[in-house]
């Protein structure tokens, strides 16, 4: 939700050309976290002395997609593009409107005033918004937008205004202006009075920096200095405690990002901030300080080195970010197995969990935490994890689950599950659980996320980067993480150990399942070309595939603009029924479980009233397919696992509806795809 990026060049020769470039290339990484406007802040001015541009700021903003602002930066015939900078901080943002519609004024970069003395980009809420435009304005400042975002720039330049010394360094400012902030935020600064300076901070949400240099790094920590050790007059920071590669001269590019993908094909080596981190690259050093300890207790942050691959986050021959990542899928629940489930002794073992598994499997209750697919992920795995574990399990939305104060005890465990690692309901719902002793378990796909630092332990999915808004491989890795979490959770019990061995090799052949269910596509294709006009889907299924249901409902709807609802088979006379005529499209998902005589009893009720079902059904299943209008067969499976195969067509028919409706696949809108806001 917004990305920000920042980038700064230190000793490393770049002309304003090359500086922009590399700006829209970082949010077009990002765009898919917000892609209704976007701007960029440079130096201004056209002296070939580069230090002397550093007197004024200029802005360049535009509603749309990066592209439109792409064009917006050509069109700027006032900025020499040839002008070589030796040190320069750009910033750049896209942004996902919360406060105030998508327009020009209202896209960051957002300023202090007309001279663009201080510049912010945030991505987040500020809460307190309203209260500190109301003091701001009784001193003088007049707001020119409608944005929450606002604040924090006049802020800045009024305790700039107001300092009491001229030694005062911008980090100092940063932290007192975020000492007055309410709500979450990931911000980046810059100004006129600290040139060639970036100033970086975030609460609730991410902000990682990624460095290059030449040289090596002497160290792979940098101390953290906490307020009580600086040069409290001035806040100046003492060079010890800044990150300086080895070497004569000293030259290094910074990124700030919202995420890696922005950061990947610049460098590796990365510095992901905890919350109040205040992280300022002063004379091409940075140094991070805070005025409290952090929760993590740790005193200092380690470089860490991302283990993405840039192809991993381009879209290569597919048309989109969606299609590549479901046509992904037999190669990720692969990843999210291996080294984990041993298919000849039949074990599973869950590395980031093996510290707490005796303490879990003492607890009296397990509660799964998510928003959206990975809720939907949690519900697909419950029946199998009350199965398995023999403990009651909630599945809860998180924002519901935070409305209603929901009690928890030191002797529940908590999962959250979470493709970003970054939902801000999420994460407070963790924070909430924590708070009441709580064990916490993520279950994330994103290295460094908040979510995976915060949690006492956690599984990896290892699906690889998700870009595509709607998701897709995540969900199916959710899947295929929880139930070998469940599997872990019986694997001393005898009785259990037929159905553990029908599960896990289930497992085995996941990969070539999914490989002929992606062979439907073509009959997809058709089907999707026959519903294409239709104004409303009904998906309906009952046991392991209500979450099918709901999944594929929700693709629909998120991408295509179509209403769709799924549809408990239960319910269905309980008031679903109602709907069902013979205009009405409906998709039924029967399959060979337990359920399996009462959803023949459902698709009589539909037939009845002249509905056409189309079926996802198994093959070969002649009694479902004599009443089908259309059928899509997928192979046989556990019941368990089923659910992972059945969701691939409701995929596929989302996205060809979505394309032959005209709509942009991986920017649905009005969503985004990390919603760091409540
Ligand atoms: C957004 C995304 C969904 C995602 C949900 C939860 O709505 O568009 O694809 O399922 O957030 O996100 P998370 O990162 O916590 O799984």
């Amino acid at each position: 939700m917004c990305g920000i990026f920042a980038y700064l060049n230190y000793n490393v020769p770049r002309t304003r050309h090359e500086i922009l470039c590399m700006l829209v290339k970082g949010l077009q990484r990002l765009e898919y976290r917000g892609y209704d406007s976007a701007g960029v802040a440079i130096d201004g001015g056209n002296d070939k002395n580069w230090e002397k541009n550093f007197k004024s700021i200029k802005l360049i903003k535009k509603r749309g997609k990066v592209k439109a602002l792409e064009e917006e930066i050509n069109k700027q015939v006032d900025l020499d593009m040839e002008v070589r900078f030796e040190c320069h901080v750009g910033i750049a943002h896209t942004r996902w409107a919360t406060h105030g519609e998508p327009n020009f004024v209202n896209s960051h970069p957002h300023r202090s005033e007309k001279n663009n003395e201080f510049l912010v980009i945030h991505n987040g809420i500020i809460t307190n918004y309203k209260d500190l435009k109301k003091f701001l304005e009784s001193k003088g400042y007049e707001f020119e937008s409608e944005t929450d975002t606002e604040v924090i720039p006049k802020l800045i330049k009024y305790m700039y205004d107001n300092r009491e010394s001229d030694e005062i360094s911008f980090s100092t400012l940063v932290e007192r202006v975020t000492q007055q902030l309410e709500g979450a935020f990931a911000l980046v600064f810059k100004s006129v009075h600290f040139p060639g300076q970036a100033v970086g901070t975030r609460r609730g949400s991410p902000l990682l920096i990624g460095l290059h240099s030449k040289e090596c790094f002497p160290t792979d920590h940098i101390p953290i200095l906490y307020r009580s050790g600086l040069d409290k007059k001035s806040g100046a920071i003492c060079d010890e405690a800044s990150l300086q590669p080895l070497g004569e001269t000293l030259s290094m590019e910074f990124f700030f990002a919202s995420d890696a993908s922005a950061i990947i094909e610049h460098t590796k080596r990365v510095i992901f901030l905890e919350d109040d981190d205040v992280a300022a690259v002063v004379d091409g050093r940075l140094s991070i300080h805070r005025i409290t300890r952090s929760a993590s207790d740790n005193t200092s942050r380690a470089i860490q080195t991302l283990q993405m691959e840039l192809q991993e986050i381009m879209k290569g021959n597919f048309s989109s970010f969606m299609q590549k990542e479901i046509s992904e899928q037999p190669e990720s629940v692969v990843n999210t197995m291996r080294g984990r489930v041993n298919f000849d002794d039949y074990t599973v073992v869950l590395g980031g969990l093996m510290d707490h598994i005796k303490d879990i499997r003492r607890c009296r209750r397990l509660i799964v935490i998510g928003c959206g697919t990975s809720y939907h992920a949690g519900i697909a795995t419950r029946q199998v994890l009350e199965e398995l574990s023999e403990l009651p399990v909630m599945v809860e939305l998180s924002s519901d689950f935070l409305d209603r104060n929901t009690p928890v005890f030191r002797d529940d465990v908590c999962f959250f599950i979470s493709q970003s690692g970054e939902t801000a309901d999420t994460l407070l719902a963790l924070r909430y659980c924590k708070g009441r002793g709580a064990l916490t378990v993520g279950i994330t796909n994103t290295v460094g996320s908040s979510i995976s630092r915060e949690t006492d332990c956690g599984v990896h999915i290892n699906a690889g980067p998700e870009i595509g808004v709607a998701s897709t491989k995540a969900y199916t890795s959710q899947f295929v993480a929880m139930v070998m979490f469940s599997l872990m959770m019986c694997d001393d019990r005898l009785s259990m150990q037929k159905r553990r061995r029908e599960i896990i090799d289930g497992l085995r052949i996941l990969q070539d399942q999914i490989r002929q269910v992606l062979e439907l596509n073509e009959q997809i294709q058709v089907l999707a070309q026959e519903l294409t006009c239709e104004r409303s889907l009904l998906v309906m299924g009952r046991g392991y595939n209500y979450a099918t249901c709901l999944e594929g409902a929700l693709k629909i709807k998120e991408i295509t603009y179509m209403h769709s609802e799924g549809i408990l088979a239960g319910e269905l006379k309980h008031g679903p029924l109602a709907l069902v005529d013979k205009m009405m499209p409906v998709i039924m998902i029967i399959v060979k479980d337990p359920t399996y005589v009462k959803c023949q009893n459902a698709l009589q009720q539909v037939v009845a009233r002249q509905g056409h079902p189309i079926l996802i059904c198994e093959r070969n299943d002649e009694e479902s397919s004599k009443h089908a209008y259309r059928t899509i067969e997928i192979p046989h499976t556990q019941d368990c696992l089923q659910g992972i195969l059945s969701v691939i067509p409701l995929q596929l028919l989302s996205l060809h509806l979505a394309i032959l409706r005209g709509y942009d696949v991986d920017f649905p809108r009005n969503l985004a795809k990390s919603v760091t806001v409540e």
